[in-house]
């Protein structure tokens, strides 16, 4: 009998992809908003699961964040992992330099021995400023890559907590209120019926594109992000995603 098994989370994944209706559900113990060391099992499964999934060549979209950081201690350069290229979905996002997706590339490539390329840009520009950059040819290379991508991991954000990283302004933090904002990911903020109420200008991955690949793994944990992952499977498009959550996360979704 597994530890899942023991612990009947494996019911509770079941449940939860159930509700959620999508592909595969893992949960972990615990609850990252009460011991952060849960952020670390969330980022240990999704490493397993990249491990499983992971082919000789692939391309791997990583967004920031610090869940999807968390795998970072458990990659090693084995066959599959090194022969990876990990690719920045994002462009730069507030002053938090740990948990870019950019930084998060680097990391990963050197602890498994891989490739990565990174995407150098301000995620927050002005419409003008952002329909230059696209154009530019070592901008391009890299946003190319993303109508070609084997396996996404992305986190999903509270909107308010996003907002407020993003050093957004005051304008921008209420709009996100009146509009009822519950949740981001990728720069798309949505709410409770996963309608995306506004986006950033970001130069990273589109959520076109995202649905596009093979394999899409979101590592989300927290009580207090249960509304906003729910809120995310309910766009279209994401239903084939694996969600790594928490006990936390998941009691709160399953006791609605
Ligand atoms: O887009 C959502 C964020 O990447 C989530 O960040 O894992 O630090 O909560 P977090």
């Amino acid at each position: 009998e597994t530890f899942q098994e023991a612990s009947g989370l494996s019911l509770k994944e079941k449940k939860l992809a159930q509700i959620l209706d999508i592909k595969k559900v893992i949960i972990v113990p615990g609850d990252v908003n009460i011991e952060s060391s849960t952020t670390q099992l969330l980022g240990k499964e999704a490493s397993e699961y990249l491990t499983a999934v992971a082919k000789k060549d692939n391309t791997v979209a990583i967004t920031g964040g610090s869940t999807v950081a968390a795998l970072t201690s458990f990659l090693s350069p084995t066959k599959s992992l090194s022969a990876l290229t990990f690719i920045a979905a994002r462009g730069s996002l507030g002053n938090e330099m740990n948990l870019q997706a950019n930084t998060l590339v680097s990391q990963f490539a050197s602890k498994c021995g891989a490739e990565f390329r990174t995407l150098y840009l301000p995620e927050n520009l002005s419409e003008n400023a952002f329909a230059t950059m696209v154009k530019e040819p070592m901008v391009k290379e890299v946003l190319d890559f993303y109508d070609d991508i084997d396996i996404v991991i992305h986190g999903i954000g509270s909107a308010n907590e996003m907002a407020h990283r993003r050093n957004s302004n005051e304008a921008i933090i209420n709009m996100l209120n009146e509009k009822n904002a519950v949740g981001e990911a990728f720069g798309y903020y949505f709410d409770e019926t996963g309608e995306i109420i506004y986006r950033i200008n970001t130069i990273g991955i589109q959520l076109e594109q995202v649905k596009q690949s093979p394999h899409i793994v979101a590592v989300a944990g927290g009580s207090l992000k249960a509304k906003a992952i729910q809120a995310y499977f309910k766009i279209d498009g994401t239903k084939q995603t694996v969600l790594i959550t928490d006990e936390g996360a998941a009691n709160a979704i399953l006791e609605k």
